[in-house]
């Protein structure tokens, strides 16, 4: 097949991966960002399978038959909350598949006789260091995610020094072969301590973290197909590998400020372990609960409602609940809007797939800077599910766990209502002061089920 057939598949392929990302900033453009990145892929894999280099198809396509009956089911039956587990598994096929490329390069030209240049050998450590350890490292935030790893973090003396240890060493054995034929046993060493340390590195973080943690994976990831791309003298793999390198610790920055903790924080601060304590001084003091039926009363007499989703809401999916909430509210007159905050949940853009599930409109979404200023003129703002990113606490408590994270201002509307099915903390394992403010009502219940039990009393009021 002509060369230039594939080359400009390969160019048209990277310039549909560039306008998928650009396409995915926004909800409104998101499906066709979907379908760019699906077409881009497409047109790299038939360019691929139309070089001169591929001899035969059979084992081809009995790795495509493969892959298709593992990934397809995969896709369609985990469910929506499960999607950060997904994203952690394709994360750690993604890396492997560049790690396995390099060892497999390394042993091709040792096998061959060919030394192995200084630049590709480059390239060969850092894709297999980076694609090891993010196999490994992904495979156990899913475990942590699935909860078949214990969720807490697990940390033991020293843990930092022998993880720092690890890593340095297969570092020096990466700069060994670099520098000069090392010895035969060098390689699998250096792939044994990349698998360990990919192990270690996840083992302090709390199953919550996971996230955070998983588009850092992905930018280690992103970073080996690029790598895979110098030692494949492959352009396509190393664009879309730089933007996946680029894109994922973008946004683990942005999910890091938005939380306000720091990478070091994340990755060694074994956040997420809940204070006993926490739930036993909450026992003690008194708040004030509601029935659905005062409730609606409230919620109809209103002229403007802001709802606050958070990671209960997503638990119960009360998405649907809450459409139906808005729209019975909407035909009294009453404005609903709907403000998200960029880490409500557990992973980002939670809340805006879950809503938008549910046909809410996405011009009733409001980020939190657009939407935070209109909380005291409100008159009701409904908490569903959301406990860390309402916690006035953030604000000014400087021994919080959470001081300094930005959070929904909804202690400044005039009234509040919260529903939760008890008094226990969020992710930060922390009490939350907004329930026991004067105007806070505290609606107990699961959230599909209370959402549902108002729509009910609103619709006994017609
Ligand atoms: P959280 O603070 O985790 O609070 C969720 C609340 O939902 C809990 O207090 C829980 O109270 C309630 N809940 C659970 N199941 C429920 C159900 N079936 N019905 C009703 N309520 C239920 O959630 P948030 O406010 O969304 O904050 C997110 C937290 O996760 C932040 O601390 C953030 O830093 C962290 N985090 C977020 C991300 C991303 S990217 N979103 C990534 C890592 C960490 P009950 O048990 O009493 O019901």
């Amino acid at each position: 097949m002509n060369d230039s057939f594939w080359q400009a598949a390969y160019i048209i392929g990277a310039l549909c991966v560039v306008l998928s990302i650009k396409w995915l900033n926004s909800p409104v453009t998101a499906r066709r960002g979907v379908l760019a990145g699906e077409f881009g892929m497409l047109l790299a894999v038939v360019g691929t399978l139309l070089r001169a280099e591929v001899v035969s198809y059979q084992w081809i396509f009995i790795a495509m038959v493969a892959g298709g009956a593992i990934g397809a089911p995969l896709a369609y039956l985990m469910p929506m909350t499960s999607v950060p587990q997904l994203t952690a598994l394709s994360h750690a096929f993604g890396a492997l598949a560049a790690a396995l490329v390099g060892t497999a390069e390394f042993y091709n030209d040792v096998a061959e006789g060919n030394p192995t240049t200084g630049f590709k050998m480059v390239a060969i450590v850092i894709e297999s260091l980076l694609g090891y350890l993010t196999a490994t490292a992904s495979v156990m935030a899913f475990g942590k995610l699935q909860e078949i790893v214990p969720t807490r973090p697990m940390t033991y003396k020293g843990q930092n020094v022998i993880n720092l240890a690890l890593f340095a060493i297969a570092t020096v054995l990466g700069v060994w072969m670099v520098a000069a034929p090392a010895p035969v046993w060098v390689f699998p060493a250096f792939i044994g301590l990349s698998l360990l340390f990919g192990i270690l590195l996840i083992l302090p973080i709390g199953g919550g973290d996971m996230p955070t943690v998983i588009a850092l994976l992905n930018s280690y990831a992103g970073a080996a197909a690029a790598a895979m791309g110098f030692v494949l003298e492959n352009r396509l793999l190393i664009i879309a590998g730089s933007l996946n390198a680029a894109s994922g610790f973008i946004l683990s920055v942005i999910m890091c400020n938005a939380m306000n903790r720091s990478f070091a924080n994340v990755l060694f601060g074994a956040f997420g372990q809940a204070q006993p304590a926490s739930a036993a001084l909450a026992q003690a003091r008194p708040v004030k609960s509601a029935t659905p039926e005062d409730a609606a009363s409230i919620l109809e007499s209103a002229r403007r409602v802001i709802v606050v989703p958070g990671y209960g809401m997503a638990v119960a999916q009360a998405q649907h609940k809450l459409r139906e909430l808005a729209d019975s509210l909407g035909k009294r007159g009453v404005q609903v809007d709907f403000a998200i905050h960029p880490v409500a949940g557990r992973m980002p853009g939670h809340m805006n797939v879950l809503l938008a599930e549910a046909d809410i409109p996405y011009d009733r979404l409001f980020e939190m800077e657009d939407i935070n200023q209109d909380f005291s003129e409100c008159d009701v703002a409904l908490v569903i599910g959301a406990n860390d990113v309402v916690n006035p606490a953030a604000r000014h408590d400087k021994t919080s766990p959470i001081y300094g994270m930005p959070i929904l201002d909804v202690d400044k509307a005039h009234t509040v209502m919260v529903i939760k099915r008890s008094m226990n903390p969020g992710f930060a394992g922390i009490d939350n002061e907004l329930y026991y403010l004067d105007k806070t009502l505290m609606l107990f219940g699961d959230a599909k089920a209370f959402t549902g039990e108002i729509v009910k009393e609103l619709g006994a009021h017609k």
